[in-house]
């Protein structure tokens, strides 16, 4: 089954959202298979956002990120990767539609609340930053 990689980032965290925001993803029927609160190094983060190295607000990315607790998740289910992206909203909160998690509780770009894995390339590369394979749960089926 598709994973995908979510992160209560730490301007959620802070705002005590974790609840809403998992309740929405169980809500939806995806699985959450593996979870945890943890304050992310500057290695980790810097690993993390690798693709926007190249960015002017790289260094503002990595600070946010490290700046306090996040709650980082790995979600399972059909079309994870897509439905999760849906139902985050758009990267910016000001665009970001209602009903999505940026659009009702979103601020400004740099603390848009939650990160999402933008492929099931990118998901599988941050799950393996984030987590190491014993931390994630396998679900007996249910028939
Ligand atoms: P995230 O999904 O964590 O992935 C990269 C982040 O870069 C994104 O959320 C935004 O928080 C941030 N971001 C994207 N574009 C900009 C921008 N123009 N200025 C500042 N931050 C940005």
């Amino acid at each position: 089954m598709e994973k995908t990689f979510l992160m209560v980032k730490p301007d959620g965290v802070q705002r005590n959202l974790i609840g809403k925001i998992v309740e929405r993803f169980e809500s939806k029927g995806f699985q959450l298979v593996g979870a945890k609160l943890m304050v992310v190094s500057q290695d980790l983060a810097k690993q993390h956002y690798q693709e926007h190295v190249d960015k002017p607000f790289f260094m503002e990315l990595v600070d946010f990120i490290t700046s306090g607790p996040v709650f980082a998740m790995v979600w399972s289910g059909e079309d994870v990767v897509t439905k999760a992206r849906a139902m985050m909203g758009k990267t910016n909160p000001l665009d970001a539609a209602p009903g999505t998690i940026r659009g009702d509780f979103g601020v400004v770009m740099r603390k848009n609340v939650i990160h999402g894995s933008d492929s099931v390339d990118s998901a599988a590369r941050e799950i393996g930053l984030f987590f190491k394979e014993e931390e994630l749960v396998e679900y007996n089926k249910l028939s």
